[in-house]
């Protein structure tokens, strides 16, 4: 019964003895091994497994004296032709009253499953090598876009030149008109002969204010060519629209407006460049008082705190002519203008908005055809 067990099993079975002879084996075995059933039997286990260290030999050795059960082992069969087979090899313990009485090996042929392992780790090889190019194509493709960004941002950037040297130009000509206003104006007095001296006191505040903005404009001339950050400080916006209003006032272009200020009797600080505010401020009255024309009207400057605390807030209204709706959304483009050539170039808001933004602030517009418009920015305190 046990014979005819083991010579049904599809993998080769050796039966050990004590002594490490082979006593009994089946038909897989002398297929795997090359030997006659009758060749193997007898033979020492010895000359059939080997392993490169002798380790499996020594694990055989070791269970058949202890007997334990031998789990699966990798180890080589030396069949008749001489060349070894890789095989595992499973064992367990044959025991009877007077105690051990041998091993029996199981040893299944394990090339095919080897060549499967060989063949599935160049598989995975080859993934990996496939994804490694892909991983490099991707790099390249990364590298190019890089550089495609940074040509579209220097593409980006002349063009912004242009539109910022046009902008630094619309300011001079703003400010080039408040000197001419004042330097009219002392002329006129002088021609008159009139005393001058209260004249001079008043306009020389904003002749300098003049000077200052030329000074600022050239040096953002040349920052265009290499760009830098503006100096900015504490200031004061209630400050900076009284200012503002008293230098267009002495340029005379509130002749025909009503000009009220909202300002709170705080000082409302914010951390900018003080001429890049006045600009914002020139921009918005002026356009304001082109919104009012010929007929009577009014401008309010309010300022105050955001609803958190954290912005100061300034609307620019005025009870203009208003923008129609369909203007609306192109007031901030560059170089949109509904005046005439030589009153306007249509960079006025752009800048202004370019302004507020780079300070992380907002300039927006309502406004109400034949009513009026409502320019609102905010600053961060
Ligand atoms: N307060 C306002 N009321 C009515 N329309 C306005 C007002 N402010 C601006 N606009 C409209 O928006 C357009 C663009 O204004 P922006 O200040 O950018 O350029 P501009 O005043 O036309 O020319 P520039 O300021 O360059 O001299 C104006 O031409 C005008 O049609
Ligand atoms: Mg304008």
């Amino acid at each position: 019964m046990f014979e005819n067990v083991i010579e049904a099993m599809v993998d080769a079975v050796l039966v050990v003895d004590v002594e490490g002879g082979v006593t009994l084996t089946n038909t897989a075995a002398a297929r795997l091994t090359g030997y006659t059933v009758e060749e193997l039997r007898g033979m020492p286990i010895a000359r059939l497994l080997v392993d490169e260290t002798s380790g499996l030999r020594t694990v055989v050795r070791r269970r058949i004296e202890d007997g334990a059960v031998l789990r699966r082992e990798e180890s080589w069969l030396v069949p008749k032709t001489g060349a070894p087979l890789p095989v595992s090899v499973t064992g367990s313990p044959v025991m009877s009253d007077d105690g051990l009485q041998g091993i029996v090996l199981v040893a299944r042929d394990i090339r095919e499953i080897r060549e499967l392992l060989k063949a599935k780790e160049s598989e995975i090889a080859l993934r990996r090598k496939a994804e490694d190019d892909l991983r490099a194509a991707n790099a390249s493709i990364e590298e190019q876009l890089e550089e495609t960004r940074q040509s579209l941002l220097l593409a980006e950037r002349r063009a912004t030149l242009g539109t910022l040297a046009g902008g630094v130009g619309h300011e001079l000509r703003n400010i080039a008109q408040i000197q001419v206003a004042a330097v009219d104006e002392l002329l006129g007095a002088l021609s008159a002969n009139e005393d001058v001296t209260a004249l001079v006191r008043t306009l020389l505040p904003d002749l300098e204010r003049v000077a200052e903005h030329i000074t600022e404009h050239g040096k953002r001339l040349m920052q265009l060519a290499r760009p830098g950050p503006d100096h900015v400080g504490p200031i004061d916006l209630n400050a900076v629209v009284r200012d503002v209003i008293a230098m267009l006032r002495g340029a005379g272009k509130l002749r025909r407006v009503t000009v009220v200020t909202e300002l709170g009797p705080e000082p409302l600080t914010v951390t900018v460049n003080r001429t890049r505010i006045e600009q914002i401020l020139v921009n918005l009255i002026v356009n304001a008082v082109d919104a009012i024309g010929d007929r009577n009207g009014t401008i309010t400057i309010d300022v105050h705190p955001s609803a958190d605390g954290k912005r100061v807030v300034c609307e620019v209204r005025d009870t203009g002519c208003g923008i129609p709706p369909e203007n609306l959304p192109r007031i901030f483009q560059p170089f949109f203008t509904t005046k005439t050539e030589d009153r306007g170039t249509g960079l006025g808001l752009p800048v202004a908005r370019g302004i507020v933004e780079s300070y992380g602030g907002m300039l927006v517009a309502t406004s109400t055809v034949g009513a009026g418009t409502t320019f609102t920015f905010d600053l961060p305190r």
